[in-house]
């Protein structure tokens, strides 16, 4: 594994009570799922989806409930969850974060997404999950966000794409998001095809 991966821990044992349970609205929003698919496995997903936005990250807890909901297995839902990058796997953190992701696959990570990384590591003194000192950021690496042509791309929240970061950009995005202010959208910059 090369040295720029971290690897992330798996969901943990929650650090403090939360009452795991979804609201009679969000368990209507799992039956509108529910109904659209022959089985149950198929609304995993969409499942999983509502939790994390309700409690911020997929702790055991939150699988739990998932799994509860649906009747399914905590083991197959925990496989789900644990698959996929974009679903949050940590414990219940002391308090709401934002999830910045760096691309340092390979174009991005040879056109300056490891140097970034570097930055955001020591403008922000990550630890080694990269958690920030004071706890606002999680920055982690990301695989290809699928805007190659635009390095660095960086993903905020799992929502909002910022593109062509270099440091200075990292850290304007960084002093708005400690005002909980999420960039403001950008299109895929175009570019012109020179053909010879
Ligand atoms: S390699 Fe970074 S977006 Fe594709």
């Amino acid at each position: 594994m090369a040295d720029h991966f971290v690897e992330y821990p798996a969901p943990t044992t929650d650090a403090r009570a939360v009452d795991y349970s979804f609201t009679p609205a969000e368990i209507a929003q799992v039956q509108q799922h529910v109904a659209k698919y022959p089985d149950k496995t198929s609304v995993v997903m969409p499942t999983l989806w509502i939790a994390q936005e309700k409690f911020g990250v997929l702790s055991t807890g939150a699988i739990q409930l998932v799994a509860d909901t649906l009747g399914l297995s905590f083991a197959h839902v925990y496989g789900v969850a644990t698959f996929y990058t974009m679903y949050l796997k940590r414990g219940v953190p002391a308090q709401p974060f934002h999830l910045v992701e760096v691309c340092t696959c390979f174009t991005c990570g040879e056109c300056g997404g490891r140097e970034l990384m570097a930055h955001a590591k020591k403008a922000l003194a990550l630890d080694g999950e990269g958690m920030s000192a004071d706890g606002r950021f999680w920055v982690r690496e990301a695989e290809c966000l699928g805007a190659c042509d635009t390095p660095v791309p960086v993903q905020i929240d799992n929502r909002r794409m910022a593109f062509n970061v270099d440091a200075s950009k990292f850290d304007q995005i960084v002093e708005g998001l400690r005002r909980d202010q999420t960039p403001p959208f950008e299109s895929v910059p175009a570019r012109k095809l020179e053909l010879q």
